[in-house]
């Protein structure tokens, strides 16, 4: 009773729009206070999960009725709350909802009542669109923000006072260690709730970096204390996963476990076991990537927090070297990540963590280390596995040597439209760079950001930056629909997202609410989905984990290329 009494004070039930009262109705009294009535409701919206409270005149016990769960009631017995089943909280708009409910008032004779029906579907939770006086289509700093607003939606853990999502609350609060070390905290991967360590670092670093590079672009949107605080939130997580000079948790959740359940971070009970590296058990990609995110992060954080910023930089420089003193792939030693996150090699991000913990302390040894895993020629394309593409921009910027220039220029010569060489990337009819189906909208974003930096260092300006602008447009609505949840034009309303899929709490979520035909009840603000296919056609549906997902590593370029597309315009 407590611990439902703090959720509720934690997730107050804001703003319902459209709460029906209606009176009890056809009461038939039974003698000695048993009687029978009816609550019956006009629906005049669809109904994504409800509770009913019911006010009796005299206090009643033995409440029954078939149609939800009896959650709880006052001290008095005068009222109660009932919440629906499963399979009855989506009800729809126009159809009429009764409940019968039999029960024994004190006073011995039938109550009068008050029912009151609140759709748990609403949250009262809008970020309103805004319009360029200029009349040019998309508003960078509303990107900004709701993609901002998107990682605060990911959040595992205890939330802050000032969590601006009225849908979240505290979750995962036991996340721990194999000798109970705290590993509550971090992001929830995508539209699951596992906390996947190589991507969401990977994440952090790509999302420090865009702070660190378009911080005018965050000062100017109005959004740069909400950037920190999206940045610190992961790399307090990163912290915290380095649990001993070559221990690093890489993973909390198992993946199958965590699929087989669909519902909210709040209302989680599976086991949530925890895998880490160690010197044994080496990871050097995801030992790497958290020296990189940590490295950045620790550059970002001088000024605004010194402290925070010299320990993640202690913690960057332990973990490179446990990186690179036992090297090996993360994923052959946390077999558990490799049907999700499984790692190709390691070099790209010894180089990567090198690179920039050169940044953030000019020692000499690591920019030889950076340039001896530098892996010569065209990348790929930047994602959470690969890194060669930062990597040159990063050594070309520091080196100024020919060779990293040459291999930007020939990755984007692959990336740019009208190549025609072998390693040239596809493009869609109406002009995505078209990387692969899963989530092609985010290698496309990724490279749009690379380019925009490519740009920064003097490579190719204009064309790079056009080129970014056009696949940051292709994102944001230049075929006539926007990609980003909230945002633009015909946006995708059902991501593949359990929490933003489940009505308020206390309202029960599960499997109905992934296979409800409309929107999710609340609007997640700020995702970018996978995205379309290679003939331009997308979906909008929870089904589609490979088109209409949403994840934290989607938006981290994403969200950069935005704030370097800001400043160009
Ligand atoms: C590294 O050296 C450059 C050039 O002298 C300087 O601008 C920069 O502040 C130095 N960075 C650190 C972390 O010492």
């Amino acid at each position: 009773m407590l611990e439902l009494l703090a959720l509720l004070i934690i997730l107050p039930t804001v703003a319902i729009a459209a709460d029906i009262s209606v009176p009890m109705t056809q009461i038939r009294d039974q003698g000695n206070g048993q009687f029978e009535g009816h609550l019956t409701f006009a629906l005049t919206e669809e109904v994504v999960g409800w509770e009913v409270v019911v006010t009796f005149s005299a206090p009643v016990t033995g409440l029954t009725q078939w149609m939800g769960t009896d959650i709880r009631h006052s001290a008095d017995n005068k009222v109660h709350y009932i919440v629906n089943l499963d399979y009855n909280g989506i009800q729809h708009a126009g159809t009429t909802f009764d409940i019968t409910v039999r029960g024994t008032a004190t006073g011995g004779s039938a109550p009068t009542a008050t029912a009151v029906l609140k759709n748990m579907g609403v949250d009262g939770f809008t970020v309103p669109p805004i319009i360029n006086s200029d009349g040019t289509p998309y508003n960078y700093d509303e990107v900004i923000t709701k993609s901002i607003l998107f990682y605060a939606a990911q959040r595992s853990g205890k939330l802050p006072a000032d969590n601006p999502i009225p849908w979240r609350g505290d979750s995962a609060l036991h996340d721990s260690g194999d000798n109970g070390e705290d590993l509550t905290g971090g992001w929830y991967d995508a539209g699951d709730n596992v906390k996947f360590g190589f991507p969401m670092a990977a994440s952090t670093t790509l999302l420090s970096w865009s702070l660190l590079q378009y911080k005018d672009a965050y000062q100017a949107s109005g959004q740069l204390d909400a950037m920190y605080d999206c940045i610190r939130w992961p790399l307090e997580w990163l912290i915290k996963c380095h649990t001993g000079t070559n221990e690093l948790y890489v993973q909390v959740g198992d993946g199958q476990k965590d699929h087989g359940v669909w519902g909210r971070p709040e209302d989680m009970k599976m086991d949530r076991p925890a895998y880490k590296i160690t010197a044994s058990k080496p990871g050097s990609d995801a030992a790497g990537e958290y020296a990189a995110a940590m490295a950045v992060g620790s550059i970002v954080f001088k000024d605004k927090d010194p402290a925070f910023s010299a320990k993640l930089l202690t913690h960057a420089k332990q973990i490179y070297d446990f990186a690179k003193t036992f090297q090996g792939k993360y994923s052959v030693s946390v077999t558990e990540a490799a049907a999700y996150y499984n790692s190709d090699k390691y070099a790209d991000e010894l180089s990567w963590a090198a690179v920039w913990l050169y940044m953030a302390t000019n020692v000499s040894q690591y920019l030889t280390d950076a340039e001896s895993f530098y892996l010569t020629g065209p990348a790929w394309g930047q994602s959470w596995d690969d890194k060669n593409t930062g990597n040159m921009i990063l050594l070309y910027k520091i080196t100024s040597k020919d060779k990293y220039k040459q291999d930007i220029e020939a990755t984007f010569t692959n990336w740019l439209p009208g190549a025609t060489q072998a390693g040239r990337i596809p493009y869609t009819a109406k002009g995505l760079a078209f990387r692969s189906v899963w989530g092609s909208l985010r290698y496309a974003s990724n490279m749009a950001f690379m380019a925009l930096l490519a740009a920064e260092i003097g490579l190719h300006p204009t064309e790079y930056r056009k080129w970014a602008k056009s696949q940051i447009g292709y994102a944001l609505g230049d075929t006539g629909r926007s990609f980003v949840v909230g945002f633009g034009v015909n946006p995708p309303t059902q991501p593949h997202h359990r929490a933003s899929s489940c009505p308020m709490i206390p309202a029960p979520c599960s499997w109905a609410n992934q296979q409800e035909k409309g929107a999710n009840p609340h609007t997640l603000y700020g995702a970018l989905v996978g995205g379309p296919d290679q003939n331009d056609k997308y979906t909008d549906s929870r089904n589609n984990y490979i088109n209409n997902e949403v994840a934290c590593d989607y938006n981290a370029g994403f969200q950069g290329a935005v704030a370097g597309t800001k400043l160009i315009i």
